[in-house]
């Protein structure tokens, strides 16, 4: 009657695919415990870590479970109690590790009525209440795990992808401000075909190198041409950070999820913390202050 979770962090977009592709980091993350409890509803009794509404219509967890539990005809209840570690507007999915947590353990506690799908679909009317829109490319790798699709949203269709072994995250969160809201506004609603082309080759070619492992060819589909240059002066430093991840053995980086923070993707675990170091170095310069993980994906 009582489950403890971990709720990971993710990276949506991951470059060329906006709104659609998402990553699972496998070991930064949030904790939760969920209560079954006699008085029906669904009440947040403890946040510890972040300062964030108690309130359930105005957290994000809140909101999940609500429209999780409404066509449930139930005489029990849920407490919800957060180890929020990963800080709320930092671009590595706050609100959907929230969002995606309190519908899977409840879930889970109800015996598991609901499908995966139905489950992202829950979670994102969690993740509409923090960003504006209901978009699902953090809630569904951050409960498929690994790398995920959302092939579609009308009607919601989300597939898991192949993960290769050795690929690792580094995520840098400079604490400059970046409201997901605000980095969607900052975004033309038409692009120009000739980018369009080479997008969608770029994640086509990204999809295929998850499932033939093939880290050339996932580096050389590592790149935005339409959000990016958009959101990128957003981030002071984004360029200079993507020239010196590259030079430190780095496959390629970008702007995590709607920033500020930025990922970048190794093959193996010693480039990957030599990226984080470039990375720090260059906040460090700027006299920003910074936090930095590093995960392998799953
Ligand atoms: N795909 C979304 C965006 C993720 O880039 O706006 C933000 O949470």
């Amino acid at each position: 009657n009582e489950i403890k979770l971990f709720c990971p962090a993710t990276i949506a977009n991951v470059s060329c695919g906006f709104d659609v592709l998402g990553l699972c980091l496998e070991s930064t993350g949030d904790e939760m415990l969920i209560r079954k409890v006699s008085t029906p509803g669904v009440r947040i009794t403890k946040i510890i870590g972040q300062q964030l509404p108690m309130e359930t219509e105005k957290n994000v967890a809140g909101v999940a479970a609500l429209a999780m539990l409404k066509d449930l005809d139930i005489d029990f209840g849920f407490e919800i109690e957060i180890n929020k570690k990963i800080k709320p507007g930092s671009g590595i999915g706050s609100s959907a590790a929230s969002a995606a947590g309190a519908v899977y353990g409840i879930n889970q506690i109800l015996g598991a009525p609901f499908n995966q799908t139905q489950l992202v679909e829950f979670a994102i009317q969690g993740e509409a209440l923090a960003s504006g829109t209901a978009h699902a490319d953090n809630v569904a790798p951050a409960l498929l795990g690994g790398f995920t699709l959302v092939k579609g949203y009308e009607p919601l269709e989300v597939l898991k992808l192949n993960t290769p072994s050795e690929l690792y995250a580094t995520v840098i969160h400079p604490q400059i401000e970046v409201k997901t809201a605000d980095a969607r506004s900052v975004l033309k609603q038409s692009i120009p075909l000739k980018k369009a082309i080479v997008q969608w080759g770029n994640l086509a070619g990204l999809v295929s190198a998850l499932y033939s492992e093939d880290y050339d060819l996932l580096s050389r589909c590592l790149h935005d041409e339409i959000i990016e240059p958009m959101r990128s002066p957003l981030i002071p430093g984004f360029y200079k950070v993507k020239q010196a991840v590259k030079e430190a053995g780095a496959l390629g980086s970008g702007i995590s999820g709607s920033g500020p923070s930025i990922f970048a993707l190794s093959k193996g675990k010693d480039i990957a913390q030599e990226v984080a170091k470039v990375m720090g170095n260059i906040y460090k310069d700027f006299g920003v202050d910074y936090d930095l993980h590093i995960s392998s994906i799953n």
